[in-house]
């Protein structure tokens, strides 16, 4: 391994026990770049020669002293990425160079406020749906357009590098067709995250939300990075929604009865509720339509953090969309639930708290009617498949597994969509996953034949490395594993991009 450092950045966060700075939380604050080939001491295993591409991850990297209660997702956005070639690896791990950013490095303390901070904390006006959040673009990221783009799922301004360098290249907005202001210098529309890639045309497909009416907004960009489709999606009420799905002709927008008590948002508070007499509402929309096109359908109360795939099938009823996502039994879990307090700093945090589990809804464009039902019962999350069968029929999911009461996952869970079968992989003592992409190999002949990636970060060990698993035997464990120069923190969502779908600046 041959290491270089980019940059060291000197912060004022005091040696902290919050549960989210700390342990496998620790914020990183130095840039680095590692290359490894096989035989390095830092390779277990063989780096494969067929895997070719890179994985990014987005973790929250807190530099400075919050202004009030910090939470999980809070901190700066730092990309991870580890790039595959030709039985080679190279990692990197960058800030990312937001607005937000750059104003709290040359103020040299924080100057947004978080999460659970009323808006009002913060010294400027920020971003965010509901308002005064730093635009951490700490979420979520995907590679559409040759390039990678970083996005924060309280709305803002989505932010393009460069895949493989991480070289930054500044806010995205698509020549200025995004609305990211509203003319007074205060945030609006931006884009959530968890837009979608569709691998088969390379178009973009995302929405946002706010507080304003219409309250939400849908638009398509192609692969040419040009924002081909912008259109309102009106909805009763500011609300929440985190993802979306699509198929080959549509795209699907949510509306679930878990959101801002209204009559608390007009007193300036946002306490969230969730709505459990009212039904969870689903708009089927054309890729290219607008409002007068969509066709809404009402299923059981719930709410979906996070979609697996969707698709179109035709029945004897008629055209159905089938939506895979997690359906979750408690969307919000109180302190009377679990018989224990909750103390709002994120300790209990945790996608096991909501007790989402695998679920299918059939969407019959004919009758206008939903059927639904669980798939299984494993409680999991963050599940991710082969891209190249987003928004198409598909097998296979691979499926991060919760550690109770913590935002951390464990294991992973290979699911058999047709079958139901299962395949576990169990990572030890204190060792947790990252949500884990897989990373078709080189002319891979079907749709599990290529590899499961992810982030490790072990606190037994107080390291962190990349494990490569074989998507067809998961119980296996790893064919290899790569040791990262740092223990980097637990973060939130991935991606994997294939290396002929990464056009490198400076490259053409
Ligand atoms: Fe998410």
């Amino acid at each position: 391994m041959k290491v270089e450092t980019y940059e060291r950045f000197q912060g004022n966060l005091d040696a902290t026990d919050h549960p989210y700075m700390s342990g496998p939380f620790t914020p990183v604050h130095e840039e680095l770049t590692a290359f490894y080939e096989n035989g390095d001491a830092e390779v277990q295993g063989t780096i494969p020669a067929d895997l070719d591409g890179v994985y990014l991850r987005n973790t929250q990297n807190p530099l400075f002293k919050p202004l009030g209660t910090y939470h999980v997702f809070d901190g700066a956005g730092m990309v991870h990425a580890l790039r595959f070639n030709r039985g080679r690896a190279e990692y990197r791990n960058r800030f990312l160079r937001t607005t937000a950013f750059e104003m709290e490095l040359a103020a040299g303390q924080s100057v947004f406020g978080g999460l659970i901070d009323p808006p009002s904390v913060s010294r400027f006006a920020g971003w965010g749906a509901r308002g005064g959040l730093r635009d951490a673009a700490s979420t979520d990221v995907v590679v559409h357009a040759g390039s990678a783009l970083a996005t924060f799922y309280q709305c803002g301004v989505p932010y393009r590098f460069d895949a493989f360098t991480l070289e930054p290249a500044g806010h995205e907005t698509f020549g200025g067709r995004l609305p990211v202001t509203d003319g007074a210098g205060r945030f609006d529309h931006g884009m959530s995250a968890h837009c979608k890639v569709d691998e088969h045309n390379g178009e973009l497909l995302f929405f946002n939300y706010s507080k304003r009416a219409p309250y939400m907004h849908y638009g398509v960009v192609d692969a040419n990075n040009v924002l081909v489709h912008y259109t309102p999606i009106p909805l009763p009420g500011p609300r929440l929604p985190h993802d979306m799905s699509f198929t080959e002709n549509y795209a699907i927008l949510d509306d679930f009865p878990l959101y801002w008590d209204p009559q608390a948002l007009r007193e300036g508070k946002h306490a969230v509720r969730f709505f459990r007499e009212q039904a969870s509402r689903m708009a089927v929309i054309p890729r290219r339509g607008s409002a007068d096109d969509i066709i809404w359908f009402e299923a059981s109360p719930t709410y979906v953090l996070h979609w697996i795939n969707a698709w179109e099938e035709e029945t004897p009823e008629g055209l159905e969309i089938v939506r895979h996502g997690y359906f979750q039994a408690t969307p919000l879990p109180s302190n009377k639930d679990r018989g224990e307090g909750f103390d709002n700093k994120g300790r209990k945090l945790g996608a096991a708290r909501y007790g989402p589990h695998i679920h299918e809804w059939r969407l019959n464009l004919r009758t206008g009617k939903v059927r639904e039902r669980a798939l299984d019962d494993t409680v999991c999350e963050f599940g991710m498949i082969n891209g190249r069968h987003a928004g198409r029929p598909y097998r296979y999911s691979y499926n991060p597994l919760p550690v109770d009461d913590a935002f951390l996952f464990g294991g992973l869970m290979k699911f058999d969509h047709v079958t139901g079968d299962k395949q576990w992989l169990t990572l030890g003592e204190r060792r947790y996953a990252s949500e884990s992409p897989m990373a078709p190999r080189l002319n891979a002949r079907d749709e599990d034949d290529g590899y499961v990636v992810s982030f490790i970060t072990d606190e037994k060990a107080q390291c962190s490395e990349v494990v490569v698993i074989d998507a067809k035997r998961l119980a296996d464990g790893p064919v290899c594993t790569i040791r990262l120069p740092h223990k980097i923190s637990s973060g939130t969502h991935s991606c994997w991009a294939a290396g002929s779908d990464v056009r490198p600046f400076g490259q053409g």
